[in-house]
């Protein structure tokens, strides 16, 4: 079990955790929900877990707030989003319901044999739920195939629009092809299904945690596909984003043919995106791991992240609440917290810099990262991730934590993330480098 209180990076408080959900800024304090199963170190019938913070740098797990109880959620809260009407915190997700019950293991369904609905709880102050009476189905499984899948459609995003509410579903066409499916709402109740958005099967069979934004510079559109081709196999799942733009009237999607990977580790899955406090668009993601740690734990949360579409590229950078908690300069490593350090520096042509293990290089105009010391083995496994072409330079932060580490380039040009095991309390690179260490106080 990890401390109920962390910092930057919310980890599992045990067994297993993959999605965030709910991220939202509500009556002062952010919330970030997730899914939990509480009974084991592996994916399982799904409940919410939940951790609050004052700041997005300090972190505090509250336990359970989401778990079935009702025919449409028996047998798991799937994902969702948070929004504020009328002071209420209104948490809207996708309930499951195995059919028939997999007898050799209840918390996974048989033969991939379920039903999807979504569904809706509400609370007065975003910290105690009734899980009995404060639960409703707002969209019972589809029963239309030409609108959309009544297995694989999930993982509502719903944002308020200047005429009411909208809702952003993944689903899948036959199981061929990824789309998503736009609804409308004047009441979060009763909702009218408008249009939907796909690409060809080459995007992915099924389009998992949509999430739509916008932006001064225009919309962005995240996805997390599955079955990408052309990935290592165990990467086929993958998070992934656009330049995207939206017609409120008719809900009607463009979505480009060219996409940014989310992350370039790979590792980053089912991010979303809230604003926070001072209206900035940040986001979260999950971040993969392929074993527990020897705590016992799997999962854990990247640290948020500034959205930004920039003349069609989609930037990722550091949040300055993340970056100001690295307030303490330090001359080692060794010196630094137990929540980890940030380290700054350039990368010029042919160096290296090694991160307890961990070694960041720059390829020609590419900055490369090599996990292989740091990192089970096993097959298929990523142990070398490399950006695109860069075009504004070698400037390198990076964030470095037990588990995880991410190297935010050119202000967020590109972000490689790498979920690690055993990092090293040293730096090496060759002796004139100049790298400066920041700690938290
Ligand atoms: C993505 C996902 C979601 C689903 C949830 C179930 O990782 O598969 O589509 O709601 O996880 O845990």
């Amino acid at each position: 079990m990890v401390d109920a209180k962390q910092k930057i990076h919310v980890k599992a408080p045990d067994n297993w955790v993959n999605d965030p959900n709910g991220f939202i800024y509500y009556k002062g304090y952010y919330h970030l929900f997730y899914q939990y199963f509480p009974y084991g170190p592996r994916w399982g019938t799904m409940h919410w877990g939940h951790a609050v913070s004052r700041d997005l740098i300090n972190w505090d797990h509250r336990g359970v707030a989401l778990f079935p109880t009702k025919r449409g959620d028996q047998n798991g809260c799937f994902s969702g989003s948070a929004v504020e009407k009328d002071g209420q915190l209104c948490l809207i997700y996708t309930g499951v319901r195995y059919e028939p019950a997999n007898p050799e293991d209840i918390h996974i369904s048989q033969n991939e044999q379920f039903e999807s609905c979504q569904m809706m709880i509400t609370s007065e102050d975003g910290f105690r739920f009734d899980n009995w009476r404060d639960k409703e189905t707002v969209l019972p499984p589809l029963t239309d195939p030409r609108i959309g899948d009544r297995t694989h459609t999930r993982d509502p995003k719903v944002w308020r629009g200047e005429d009411g509410w909208y809702m952003i579903l993944g689903s899948t066409f036959e199981e061929r092809q990824g789309k998503v499916l736009f609804f409308r709402s004047q009441d979060l109740h009763d909702w009218i299904y408008v249009n939907q958005a796909s690409k060809g099967p080459e995007y992915g069979w099924m389009w998992e945690c949509p999430d739509y934004v916008e932006t001064p510079e225009g919309g962005v559109l995240f996805l997390s596909a599955m079955g990408l081709p052309g990935i290592l196999e165990r990467e086929k799942n993958q998070a992934i984003c656009f330049p995207a733009s939206f017609d409120k009237g008719t809900c009607r999607m463009e979505i480009p043919d060219t996409y940014q990977f989310l992350d370039y580790g790979r590792d980053l899955y089912a991010p979303q995106t809230t604003l926070d406090r001072e209206g900035r668009r940040i986001l979260i993601a999950w971040v993969r791991m392929p074993e527990p740690t020897g705590a016992g734990w799997i999962g854990m949360f990247s640290s948020p992240r500034v959205v930004e579409r920039r003349g069609g590229h989609i930037y990722f950078r550091m949040h300055p609440s993340v970056r100001g908690a690295y307030s303490r300069e330090i001359a080692h490593p060794a010196k630094a917290s137990p929540f980890g350090y940030r380290a700054v520096f350039d990368l010029e042509k042919g160096e290296q810099v090694d991160i307890g293990g961990f070694l960041i290089s720059r390829d020609g105009n590419r900055i490369r990262t090599d996990r292989s010391a740091v990192y089970p083995h096993f097959e298929g496994a990523r142990l070398v991730s490399q950006t695109p072409e860069l075009k504004e330079g070698f400037h390198l932060d990076v964030l470095v934590d037990e588990n995880l580490i991410e190297v935010f380039i050119n202000d967020g040009e590109y972000v490689i993330s790498s979920s690690v095991y055993g990092i090293g309390r040293q730096i090496q690179a060759n002796e004139e480098k100049k790298i400066l260490l920041y700690t938290l106080e």
